[in-house]
């Protein structure tokens, strides 16, 4: 390098000490993040610099006046680039149930595929098969991070299996194992507590390069929690710091309630740990208000709550503090991009009808495709308190997601690009995905080593 610096004296100091990957995004229409207007920024014909695993600039023109030594250029002309696709509540180590559990209510649910009854059916290669092709399908369709509500821990080696899997896959896994009372295997919560302090302490080694991380997982904090086991897991989310902390959080006639107040009992909804709900569909006006002043979220999983019969009665009303989820994937669509489409009609259709319930007729739209876009990318991040995903900013993670909007026949004519891709495009259009910096699907094949 220093060579370089000699024989080409033009170049400058940073050019001569990035010995770091960088990779150009060049050309095509990106959908931006603008820190200081706080919205949206769309930029035509800009490109995006990837310096190791961050956006190291974003610019309005394809091709910078200076980049670093060694730059790969991909041509990203005619195409729309936006972040990748946050999904903030999945079982990843479902994928093998796919299509047989069509027809069925969640009541019917915890009977055939929940983490009870599939507990002694899994060997740990079939947790590892079902969670890699689960989030391989997640990556295709461009959904890059993901919060894995990890449910597949019957014994440390299926635990391990669906951690590797995750690791290995690529994607920005957030793995939240899951402290459950499995008894068919005889692996007591005070087992799996021992298997999650060896992964959260060997954290470093076995995640090594990847952007994975570890979390945890509960559905037991209320209604009559068992108060010492409840304690033992706020304990341990303290002590580790973990990434998240994530629970089913259903209420009203469901029961299995884990509401905001019912965490905070335990002291942990107002600390440095993002905490997770998933649905949380009836959730009441005071926890609400708890989830607004502690700035946690909802993860609303628009598909999983209309087929199974949960609904999201109160959800259209907490969109200020909610991300979009998929749940179980092996049932319906596993992108990100069909829930915020589905999201955004079901919530003009419900405020629609608020106005013609009262026999008038709705004059303006009551929701927006940015407002879905936002869901569907930044606000995934900022459940997670991470800024820095679902987002394209310089000093972002590198997770990117190029569209076809040149080939792709549902694009054909698009002028608003954000409206293209939330109401037109679909996962055949994903092109290409970085993930962290690395290219996990290139001209829409995913790219692995096997
Ligand atoms: C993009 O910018 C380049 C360089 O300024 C220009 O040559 C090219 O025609 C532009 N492309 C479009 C589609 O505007
Ligand atoms: C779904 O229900 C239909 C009608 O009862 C039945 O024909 C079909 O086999 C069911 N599919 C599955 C996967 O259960
Ligand atoms: C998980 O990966 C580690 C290496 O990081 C390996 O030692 C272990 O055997 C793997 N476990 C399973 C169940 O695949
Ligand atoms: C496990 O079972 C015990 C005893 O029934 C119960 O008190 C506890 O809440 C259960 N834990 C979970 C996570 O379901
Ligand atoms: C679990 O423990 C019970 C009581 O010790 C025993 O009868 C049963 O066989 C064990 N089950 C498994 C799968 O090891
Ligand atoms: C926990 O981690 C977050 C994110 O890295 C950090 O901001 C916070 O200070 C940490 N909290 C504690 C108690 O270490
Ligand atoms: C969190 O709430 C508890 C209970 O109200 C309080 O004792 C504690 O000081 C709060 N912690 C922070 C960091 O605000
Ligand atoms: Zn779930």
């Amino acid at each position: 390098m220093r060579h370089c610096a000699i024989l080409f004296g033009a170049l400058r100091i940073s050019d001569i000490f990035v010995n770091a990957a960088s990779t150009l995004l060049s050309g095509g229409t990106i959908i931006a993040w603008d820190d200081s207007a706080y919205y949206l920024k769309i930029i035509r014909n800009g490109s995006v610099l990837v310096t190791d695993d961050y956006i190291a600039s974003v610019n309005t023109s394809p091709r910078p006046s200076e980049l670093p030594l060694g730059t790969k250029v991909i041509d990203i002309a005619n195409q729309i680039l936006t972040p990748g696709f946050i999904d903030t509540h999945r079982h990843g180590w479902q994928t093998v149930f796919k299509t047989i559990g069509s027809n069925t209510s969640l009541t019917e649910y915890f009977s055939r595929y929940g983490e009870f009854f599939a507990a002694d059916k899994f060997t740990a290669d079939d947790v590892y098969i079902s969670q890699l092709a689960g989030l391989y399908e997640a990556m295709n369709g461009g959904v890059t991070t993901l919060l894995d509500h990890a449910s597949h821990t019957w014994s440390a080696s299926t635990s391990y299996a669906g951690f590797n899997a995750s690791i290995e896959s690529g994607a920005r896994v957030f793995w939240a194992f899951a402290f459950h009372n499995t008894t068919s295997l005889n692996y007591t919560i005070s087992d799996q507590i021992s298997t999650f302090r060896e992964m959260a302490e060997n954290k470093e080694a076995l995640v090594r390069d990847s952007p994975t991380e570890l979390g945890v997982a509960y559905d037991a904090w209320g209604p009559n929690p068992n108060l010492n086991e409840a304690r033992g897991i706020a304990e341990l989310i303290k002590e580790f710091n973990v990434s998240v902390m994530t629970t089913h959080s259903l209420a009203g006639p469901w029961g299995i309630s884990n509401l905001p107040s019912e965490v905070q009992h335990f002291g942990i909804l107002n600390g440095t740990v993002p905490i997770v709900f998933s649905h949380s569909s009836f959730i009441t006006a005071d926890d609400l208000q708890l989830l607004r002043s502690t700035n946690q979220y909802i993860s609303i999983t628009a598909e999983s709550e209309m087929q199974y019969g949960h609904g999201h009665p109160h959800s259209y009303e907490v969109q200020d503090q909610a991300a979009l989820g998929i749940d179980t994937h092996f049932t319906y669509s596993s992108d990100i991009l069909t829930q915020a489409r589905i999201w955004l009609q079901s919530a003009r259709l419900y405020y629609y009808n608020q106005v013609l319930d009262n026999w008038h007729v709705p004059t303006y739209s009551p929701m927006t495709v940015n407002q879905a876009f936002l869901l569907a990318t930044r606000s995934g991040g900022l459940a997670l308190r991470r800024p820095d995903l679902g987002v394209i900013k310089r000093g972002a993670k590198a997770d990117l997601v190029v569209w076809d909007a040149e080939n792709s026949p549902s694009m054909l004519g698009w002028e608003d690009p954000v409206a293209a891709i939330i109401l037109h495009a679909n996962v055949g259009d994903v092109l290409h995905v970085m993930i962290d910096g690395k290219i996990v699907k290139r001209d829409g094949k995913i790219v692995s080593n096997d």
